[in-house]
Order: structure tokens, then C-alpha cells, then sequence
């Protein structure tokens, strides 16, 4: 079986292809093509993700960047001459793509010039994300499944952060899925999300807790432009505190919000203002009272991340942790993760994605299309607000 799939919620376009087999109780999976073309750096002159410009690079590298994975996958075999589309395929693919002008273009030209390609289902990005980026995801798998007549998969791209941390590298191109034991508890970070999310089933959440404010990963990047760094600032926030200065008590002490609290929220808004009024009360702040702050930043997010969801782990008495979103790629929280669940939850096993699959990426989407492989739709709608489930009220 192999599936293409499409991620485009954010700033990342993503093609990849799978090949699976069912090899009980894993699934090894073959990744035929893994394509990722960042926007990030068009971004990082706004500080941040610009909906728009997102959409139009989207339009503009999708179609490229399939023909590129269908290449690096053997699947794209040029036809003596372009398929000529019958008029209820023209009718079906104007509609399709039609507010989709360039993407339309590119169809014709690059897409009919190839034979249709051996693929089971497309699975896309439905959301959560931005909207109109979202849409060139989905209008393109919409306008490939009607040419190539294939179903589609909508994916919930959170869903895809937590399935992807269960792959373990078996050989160069190949890896191992392993099924998740449940109840099992998923920390999700990124950009737009915080989430403690019970899973009891495959499908089967409960979201326990989540961000009242900011993101982590948007803390990570409003804290990185006030200390000058540029967007994406999570990375950059981790380089800059590997240069502090060893220190028993941090020079610039910052809180750790709702640390103690009877629930599994988090807040990180006031982190990020304390921030601006230590850095206020700084005259010509140099670069190691910055790396100081990028420490003791680090570290007040990492010991919030560990004690809520140690504090869930055991609540909820889960058999198995799983990290995934962007932040995840986050060295010094990877590290703590490890060395919580050593010492506290010997029982408990611990997945972490590979850190080039924390961030956003295509073959996450596929992952989560390969479990939810009969679950095939039409006429999908982007989501931008779409949830894993809705909270529930928890207290202990
Ligand atoms: O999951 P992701 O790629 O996109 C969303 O779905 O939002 O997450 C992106 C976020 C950004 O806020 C970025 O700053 C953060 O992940 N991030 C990191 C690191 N690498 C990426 N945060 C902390 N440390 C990192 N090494
Ligand atoms: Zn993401």
C-alpha cells in the first residue's frame, strides 16, 4: 500500500510518500520520498508567520515539490504525450482549483504530463493551521484524487505529531511503527498548541489541560525577538543558552507559572512578560546576560513541561508518554523527558520523535494516514480551530 501525503498548515510545504507492510505487531514502513521546503525565512521578516505570504509560497512550491518526491520515489514516469482531460475531468478540476489559478496552471502543465502514479490514498493536513494555507493542501490532494481517482485521508495535524514519535529507525529508509499501549499520555508542543492529551484509544482523546496564552513555541519565538534573535526562535534560544555561564543561582531568575496549580493548564504569557521587564531593567544588556535569560527561560518551560506531565502520568496511571510538535526538537527538554521518566515512571515508556521529525513535516501525515487508513472523506473543509477533542474539566 503507499500513500502520498500533503501537510501545508503552517510554514512548511511537505510531500511525502510511504510504503507499508504489515509485519505484526509492527508496521514497517518504507519512506520512498520525504520533501520539506521551509518558508521560514520569508517569515522571519515579519517575526512571525504571515497567513498570506504562506499561502502564496504554498501555491507556488506544491506542485514542484510533488513532481520532486514522485521523482525521488521512481513514481514519475512522463507520458509520450500530456492527458488530455475529458470535459467532466476539465469541469471537475476547475472546480476543484478555482481560486487556485497558479496551481491550476501547474496542474496542466506538470501533473497531466505524467502517468498516474501507483498511489492507495492521500492523506492531507485538515487542520488545525492557518486557514489559507491550509486550503492549497487540501484543494491540491482534492484535484490529485480526482485525476488519479484515489480516496482521500483527512489528517488532524496534532494527530500527526503523536504517531510520528512512534517510528523507531529500522534500516536507512525503512522504520518501525509501533502500536501505542494505552492509556497513554501525549505533551504536545509547538507553535499554536499546549496540549496533555489522555489517549484510551486509537482516537480516543481527552485534551487534560492546555495553554490559557501563549504557545510554548510562541513564547519560545516572542522571547527570541526580544532578545534579538531571529524567527524561528526556539532554536536560536537553545544555542544562545548552551553559551551561559555556569551559575548555582541564575543571575535573572524568572517565574514558573501555574507550576503548583490543581490542574494540567499551563500559562506562559507572564514568563514572556518577565522576560521584557528583566531585559527593561537591564542597562545595554551584554550577550551573556542574555544567554542567562535564554537559560533561565529554558529552564522555568522545561520544569513546568516535566511536572504537569509527571503529574498526569500518574493521575492517570498511563503506560506510555509521548512527546511530539516542534518544540519537542528542544534539546534540553528531550534530555529532562529522559531523565524524568528514568527516575520517576520506571514503567513508563517514553517516545520522543527523531528531532528532523519534531517540527512539521509531511510523512508525520502520512503516519496518520496509514492508521486511519479507512477513513476516507469528501469534499474536506480546512479547519483551522479543529481539535483532537474537546477538554474536559479535571481536578485532583
Ligand atoms: O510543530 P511546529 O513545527 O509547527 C507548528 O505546528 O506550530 O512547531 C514550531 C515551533 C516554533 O515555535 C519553533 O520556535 C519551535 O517549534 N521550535 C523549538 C525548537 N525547534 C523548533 N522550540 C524550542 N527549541 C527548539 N529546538
Ligand atoms: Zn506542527
Amino acid at each position: 500500500m503507499r500513500i502520498l501525503a500533503i501537510e501545508t498548515s503552517c510554514d512548511e510545504t511537505g510531500i511525502s510518500i510511504i510504503e507499508t507492510e504489515k509485519t505484526t505487531p509492527f508496521e514497517e514502513v518504507k519512506v520512498l520520498a520525504n520533501t520539506l521546503l521551509s518558508q521560514a525565512s520569508l517569515h522571519a521578516e515579519y517575526g512571525g508567520i504571515f497567513p498570506s505570504l504562506a499561502r502564496r509560497e504554498h501555491s507556488k512550491n506544491i506542485i514542484p515539490l510533488l513532481v520532486q518526491a514522485l521523482t525521488s520515489a521512481g513514481l514519475a514516469h512522463p507520458l509520450p504525450s500530456p492527458r488530455i482531460l475529458e470535459e467532466k475531468e476539465e469541469d471537475t478540476l476547475a472546480l476543484i482549483l478555482k481560486k487556485e489559478m497558479r496551481l491550476s496552471a501547474m496542474f496542466h502543465s506538470d501533473i497531466l504530463a505524467l502517468e498516474t502514479p501507483p498511489i492507495d490514498a492521500i492523506a492531507v493536513t485538515k487542520g488545525p493551521g492557518l486557514e489559507p494555507a491550509l486550503w492549497v493542501g487540501i484543494n491540491t490532494a482534492q484535484a490529485l484524487g480526482a485525476l488519479w481517482n484515489v480516496p482521500i485521508i483527512p489528517i488532524n495535524h496534532m494527530e500527526g505529531h503523536i504517531v510520528v514519535a512512534l517510528l523507531t529507525p529500522f534500516t536507512p529508509k525503512t522504520y518501525r511503527l509501533t502500536p501505542l499501549v494505552y492509556p497513554s499520555l501525549a505533551l504536545l508542543i509547538s507553535g499554536g498548541h499546549t496540549e496533555l492529551v489522555l489517549a484510551r484509544g486509537m482516537g480516543d482523546y481527552e485534551i487534560l489541560g492546555q495553554t490559557r496564552d501563549d504557545a510554548v513555541g510562541e513564547a519560545f519565538d516572542k522571547v527570541a525577538r526580544m532578545l534579538g534573535l531571529p524567527y524561528p526562535g526556539g532554536p536560536e534560544i537553545s544555542k544562545l543558552a548552551e553559551t551561559a555561564p555556569v551559575a548555582k543561582i541564575p543571575p535573572y531568575p524568572l517565574p514558573r507559572p501555574m507550576l503548583k496549580t490543581d490542574d494540567f493548564d499551563f500559562s506562559f504569557a507572564g514568563l514572556k512578560t518577565a522576560v521584557l521587564y528583566t531585559l527593561k531593567n537591564i542597562i545595554n544588556p551584554t550577550q551573556e546576560d542574555k544567554a542567562s535569560i535564554a537559560k533561565e527561560f529554558e529552564d522555568s518551560v522545561t520544569e513546568i513541561l516535566i511536572t504537569k506531565t509527571l503529574n498526569a502520568a500518574v493521575e492517570y496511571k498511563v503506560k506510555e508518554i509521548i512527546l511530539g510538535g516542534g518544540v519537542t526538537a528542544n534539546k534540553k527538554i528531550r534530555e529532562a523527558f529522559q531523565k524524568m521518566v528514568a527516575d520517576k515512571l520506571p514503567d513508563v515508556k517514553l517516545f520522543i520523535p527523531a528531532r528532523d521529525l519534531s517540527t512539521d513535516n509531511a510523512l508525520m501525515i502520512g503516519i496518520a494516514g496509514l492508521i486511519r487508513f479507512n477513513e476516507t472523506a469528501n469534499d474536506i473543509v480546512a479547519e483551522g480551530h479543529l481539535r483532537l477533542a474537546e477538554r474536559i474539566d479535571v481536578n485532583f
